[in-house]
């Protein structure tokens, strides 16, 4: 078997698809946690990982103010220690920049609950909902220097049932992302870009 590959993971939040992908990789699993990092030091998704026996970083953004670039550097020097071949973003709520994305090109993977490139940005499950869509869903996709835009790597699909709020429809949607981005990363750590449909 090639040589495993060293996963760092972005979150801003509660961490669940973080969660669905650490307990995905172990025996077999292409891949191995090195880092858990947040950009908001109060993230529950820090505690449940280190909780698991994985390395995590804080990097709080607030102090760089408008300055991005500034808390990238300081969100670099942590991932460069870890020395990751793959970083996932799991409900990392900071832009990057094009510096930034371009550092990691071809590295780097993010999940999206919409499936694109229909409703790039926020809100999505509002949005979804006030276009009277009849469908909606996830998607795991390359970063790119585009917001939301690089290629699709996988897709779950779920039905918009009558009476959906966006807290109702978030949740079906949240359920197929903890599938689906461990499929991805699977197939991805070995090369496999061939796109999942679930
Ligand atoms: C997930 O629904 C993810 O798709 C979304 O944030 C949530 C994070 O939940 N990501 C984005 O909206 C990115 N623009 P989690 O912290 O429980 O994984």
């Amino acid at each position: 078997m090639s040589e495993t590959k060293r996963v760092a993971i972005l979150i801003s939040g509660g961490g669940s698809n973080m969660l669905a992908l650490l307990r995905d990789m172990t025996g077999d699993h292409p891949c191995r946690p090195v880092l858990v990092a947040s950009n908001d030091p109060e993230a529950g998704g820090l505690a449940r990982a280190a909780e698991l026996g994985v390395p995590t970083a804080a990097v709080d953004h607030k102090p760089f103010g408008r300055d991005r670039e500034a808390f990238e550097a300081a969100l670099t020097e942590r991932l460069e220690a870890a020395a990751p071949d793959i970083i996932c973003l799991a409900g990392f709520m900071r832009i990057l920049t094009p510096g930034f994305i371009a550092r990691w090109e071809g590295r780097m993977l993010n999940i999206h609950p919409s499936l694109l490139p229909k409703y790039r940005g926020l809100h999505t499950h509002a949005r979804a909902l006030e276009a009277g869509d009849a469908e909606h869903g996830v998607s795991v996709h390359e970063v790119t220097a585009e917001l939301d835009g690089g290629p699709v790597l996988g897709q779950a699909r779920v039905p918009v049932h009558p009476g959906d709020t966006p807290q109702t429809l978030a949740a079906r949607v949240l359920e197929q992302e903890h599938r689906l981005y461990p499929m991805v990363l699977r197939r991805f750590a070995v090369g496999d870009r061939t796109p999942i449909r679930l």
